[in-house]
């Protein structure tokens, strides 16, 4: 009984809404029922070549959701910034390992602050940098984009990223969720769950659709699909890390 539970609970989708329409994004959110959780994609205009919002905006989203926030942030110095987003109420809070000049401190001080702590690796950035650091962290964010915009095309190079750190995970039998970022869609998704991913990020592939939280159902009912084929050790980790 508890390992189909068990597979059917590890699978995440968690739309972005960079590529919603600001003007009504409350309504926007409103109308994704159906997400794991929203995703809220902070750049600074420095640490990626696009501006987005901060800190107020995740503050005004929080006030009209029971949703879970997942913020990524691309952001220099997340060091200094990070921690508001936790204090703002969001559930999860991820910054890019290279960006951060103390991740691990950073990571704990996100914990500290009630927040999951999620680490987050550009698409040429190796697995090896979290694996030393993998019991102070709830989430690996692979980008499978370079960071910065929605709607490019998913990068397959980081398959094996994801591969890895699945291995990483499991062997380390901690309870971290792999997420992937970036080009995810019906077309996508199936080859990101058998890499080892349990948590997806769709923007385009949501927004664009016409009816954004079907698609959102849509894309989940793949993942799932492909994680029954799957053995759960290859899904999830087993064992809380904190
Ligand atoms: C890109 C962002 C992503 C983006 C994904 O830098 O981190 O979350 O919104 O959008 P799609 O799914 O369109 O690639
Ligand atoms: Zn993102």
């Amino acid at each position: 009984m508890s390992e189909p539970i068990d597979r059917l609970t590890s699978v995440r989708i968690t739309p972005s809404i960079l590529n919603a329409d600001f003007t009504r994004l409350g309504e926007q959110i409103a109308g994704l029922p159906s997400a794991d959780a929203i995703h809220l994609d902070v750049m600074d205009n420095h640490f990626v070549p696009n501006l987005t919002f901060g800190l107020p905006v995740v503050q005004s989203v929080r006030a009209m959701t029971t949703l879970m926030l997942d913020i990524h942030l691309m952001i220099e110095d997340p060091d200094r910034w990070a921690p508001a987003y936790a204090e703002a109420g969001a559930e999860s809070v991820t910054f890019h390992m290279e960006a951060a000049h103390a991740p691990v401190r950073l990571a704990r001080d996100l914990r500290a602050k009630g927040a999951r702590a999620g680490a987050a690796l550009n698409p040429a950035t190796s697995a090896e940098a979290v694996a030393g650091m993998l019991g102070e962290v709830d989430t690996i964010l692979v980008m499978s984009v370079e960071p910065g915009f929605g709607a490019q095309p998913f990068l397959d190079l980081v398959l094996p990223k994801i591969a890895r750190l699945r291995s990483m995970i499991s062997a380390s039998e901690l309870e971290i969720w792999l997420q992937v970022d970036g080009g995810v869609s019906l077309e996508t998704v199936e080859r990101c769950v058998e890499a080892g991913a349990d948590t997806l990020v769709a923007g385009s592939a949501v927004f664009r659709a016409d009816d954004p939280d079907a698609m959102v159902s849509r894309l989940r009912a793949v993942a799932v699909k492909t994680a029954g084929r799957m053995a759960p050790a290859q899904v999830s980790g087993r064992k809380r890390n904190r």
